[in-house]
C-alpha cells in the first residue's frame, strides 16, 4: 500500500498551538490505526496493555536505566524483573534486561555468544523459520546466517543442525514459539548438539516465553525449552507480546552474568561507575517498572488463566476451520497462532477480502496466520469466521 505509507512532509508551527487542537487533530489523524479492541487484529504479538501496567508506566515515564546511578531503585527493579521472569523460565539467578522488544534480545544475545566464541567469521545456525532479527543480528554483527531446513511438523530439523555445526560456529539459535506457526523446536536434542559441541545454545522465546510455562497445568502437552536444559545459555522473553506490557518491553535473559559479562561495556562519563550490557543507552525505566508490577500483579495464576482463554479459542478456531470446506490449518496448534492454507484458492485473495472487510491477518508465502491474543473474544472468532465463510464462497 505505498500511497498510505509514502514519506509525508511537514513543518514545525513557527507559534506553538493549544494543547485541545493538537489534541482533536490527533483523534483525527488516529483513527485510520487499527485498534484491538476492535477484536480486528488477529495478525500482532501484541496486545492491549494491561490497565494497571499503563497506570504505572504513565506514572514512572522519567526513569532512565541507561544511568543507573541516579536510578538506582529502577536498576534493582529491572534485576528483580529478570529474576521473575527467570524464575518462569526456570532460573531466578538469570542475569539480563528488560530491552525495546524480540529484535533488540536476539541481537544482544548473538553479541554476547559472538564475544564468547572469539571466532574469525563466525556462524550461526538457525531454523528458516527463525524471525527476521536474526538477519539484522547477523548484518550488524558480521556473522554468517547457516539456515536450516525445517521436518514435517515445522520444527528445526535436528540433524541438518547437526550437520552444519563446524569449526566456526557461535551459537545454535531455537525458536520456541515460531513467528509464522507458533511451532516449538526440539530443544531438548538442540540442547544436546549444542551440548555434545561445545557450543552456545539461545532460545528466542519471545512469543512463547508467557506461554509455555503453562501449558502442563493448562492439561497441553509440556514442551522442554528453557534454562532447564543444561546447554542454554540466553533466551528472550517479550513482556510486550503476551506478558500484556506496554511496548516497549522485551527481555533478554543469561543463564548467569558470566556471560552478559561479554558484551558489558564501561559507561565512561555518567555520575557513578556504570556498566552497560545493552544496544541502547538511555532506556525507558518506566517499561522495567511497569513489567514489574505487571508480574507481581498477576502472578502465575493470572497469566495461566490469560493464556487458558487464548488457547481455548485457539483449538476452537483450529477445529472450525478444518470444518470449513476450501481451507485447512498448516498444522495442528502448539501456541495460540493458527495457519490457515488452502490447495483451492489463492491465501493472497483472502487475505485482501478479509482487508476489505476490515480483518488484519498475517499473510505468509503460501498460508495465512491468525494470533489469537488476549484481546481476541470467541465473539470477533465467529464473525471472523463467518466472513471467511463467505469469501471462500464467492472465490470459489
Ligand atoms: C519469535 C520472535 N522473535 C522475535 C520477534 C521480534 O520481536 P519485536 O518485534 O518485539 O522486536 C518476534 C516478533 O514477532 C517473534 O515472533
Amino acid at each position: 500500500m505505498p500511497s498510505e505509507t509514502a514519506q509525508r512532509t511537514k513543518e514545525m508551527p513557527e507559534k506553538g498551538l493549544p494543547q485541545n487542537t493538537i489534541r482533536s487533530q490527533l483523534e483525527a489523524k488516529l483513527r485510520k490505526d487499527f485498534s484491538y479492541s476492535s477484536g480486528k487484529i488477529l495478525c500482532s504479538m501484541c496486545t492491549n496493555p494491561h490497565s494497571f501496567a499503563k497506570q504505572i508506566y504513565q506514572k514512572y515515564l522519567e526513569k532512565n536505566l541507561g544511568d543507573p546511578s541516579l536510578f538506582l531503585a529502577s536498576t534493582e527493579l529491572e534485576q528483580e524483573t529478570v529474576s521473575m521472569l527467570g524464575s518462569l523460565l526456570s532460573n531466578p539467578e538469570a542475569s539480563g534486561s528488560i530491552v525495546s522488544g524480540g529484535t533488540e534480545a536476539n541481537i544482544i544475545a548473538l553479541w554476547a555468544a559472538r564475544n564468547l566464541a572469539k571466532k574469525e567469521r563466525g556462524e550461526v545456525i538457525v531454523p528458516i523459520s527463525a524471525h527476521h532479527s536474526f538477519d539484522k543480528a547477523s548484518d550488524l554483527l558480521n556473522l554468517k546466517l547457516i539456515k536450516v531446513r525445517l521436518n514435517s511438523r515445522f520444527q528445526m530439523d535436528v540433524k541438518a543442525a547437526e550437520k552444519a555445526v563446524t569449526s566456526k560456529t557461535v551459537a545454535i539459535v531455537g525458536v520456541a514459539g515460531s513467528t509464522g506457526l507458533g511451532v516449538v523446536d526440539p530443544l531438548g536434542e538442540l540442547s544436546e548438539v549444542a551440548s555434545a559441541n561445545n557450543v552456545y545454545l539461545h532460545v528466542d522465546a519471545a512469543f512463547g516465553g508467557f506461554v509455555l510455562p503453562f501449558l502442563k497445568e493448562l492439561g497441553y502437552e509440556p514442551l522442554d525449552f528453557d534454562f532447564s536444559l543444561p546447554s542454554v545459555s540466553s533466551i528472550t522473553v517479550d513482556p510486550h507480546k503476551m506478558g500484556l506490557a506496554p511496548i516497549p518491553a522485551g527481555g533478554i535473559l543469561f543463564r548467569d552474568a558470566s556471560i552478559s559479562e561479554a558484551i558489558s561495556m564501561k559507561v565512561p562519563y555518567l555520575s557513578g561507575e556504570t556498566k552497560e550490557s545493552t544496544l541502547l543507552g538511555t532506556r525507558s525505566g518506566a517499561s522495567a517498572v511497569a513489567v514489574w508490577a505487571l508480574l507481581m500483579h498477576m502472578g502465575r495464576a493470572g497469566y495461566a488463566a490469560v493464556v487458558d482463554r487464548c488457547l481455548k479459542l485457539t483449538w476452537k478456531l483450529a477445529e472450525e476451520i478444518q470444518r470449513t470446506d476450501g481451507v485447512d490449518v498448516v498444522t495442528e496448534p502448539t501456541l495460540n497462532v493458527v495457519g490457515v492454507k488452502s490447495d483451492r484458492i489463492d491465501v493472497h485473495l483472502i487475505f485482501q477480502e478479509l482487508r476489505k472487510r476490515g480483518w488484519a491477518v498475517s499473510l505468509f508465502s503460501d498460508y495465512l496466520r491468525i494470533v489469537i491474543m488476549p484481546h481476541t473474544k470467541p465473539s470477533h472468532i465467529k464473525r471472523l469466521l463467518e466472513d471467511l465463510q463467505m469469501i471462500i464462497e464467492n472465490l470459489n
